[in-house]
């Protein structure tokens, strides 16, 4: 079993896909145990994406991910990670797989709909950036 963080971003949510995400994970066996909407805003999606200081997209994407709500979601299941990622597809819509998350709904390598955390380390420090211990339910 394993944990991972999720995000439906601000374009996800305006382009009402919320549901349509949830529904990918949980259709391919991924177990929601913690949900919320929040508005981040600058400073704390900066925070959030802080392995990405430097990087040329770093300002714009901090600013998009601060620019309306986002759905954020921790995930369980058999290599939740890697699964959640497969879903997803590469960040590059144009490259993504045929059928993935962000193949068929982002608009570009920005504008990508989803996140999801890249590896064991990340995805603790991600699931605490948002959730604390009683807002997370597993059995
Ligand atoms: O989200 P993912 O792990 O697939 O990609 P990343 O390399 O960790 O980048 C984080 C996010 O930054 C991406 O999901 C994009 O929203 C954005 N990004 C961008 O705007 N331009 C790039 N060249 C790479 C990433
Ligand atoms: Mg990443």
């Amino acid at each position: 079993m394993e944990r991972t963080l999720s995000i439906v971003k601000p374009d996800g949510v305006s382009k009402s896909l919320i549901g349509e995400v949830i529904k990918r994970f949980e259709g391919n066996g991924l177990k929601v145990i913690g949900l919320k909407m929040i508005h981040l805003d600058k400073k704390e999606a900066e925070g959030f994406y802080a392995v990405h200081r430097g990087k040329a997209f770093f300002e714009s994407l901090t600013t998009f991910m601060s620019s309306g709500p986002c759905v954020v979601m921790v995930l369980e299941g058999d290599a939740a990670i890697s699964k959640t990622r497969e879903l997803m597809g590469a960040t590059d819509p144009q490259k993504a797989e045929e059928g993935t998350l962000r193949r068929q709904f982002a608009s570009n390598i920005e504008r990508n709909i989803v996140h999801g955390s890249d590896a064991v380390e990340t995805a603790a420090f991600e699931i605490k950036y948002f959730f604390n211990a009683l807002e997370i339910f597993s059995d």
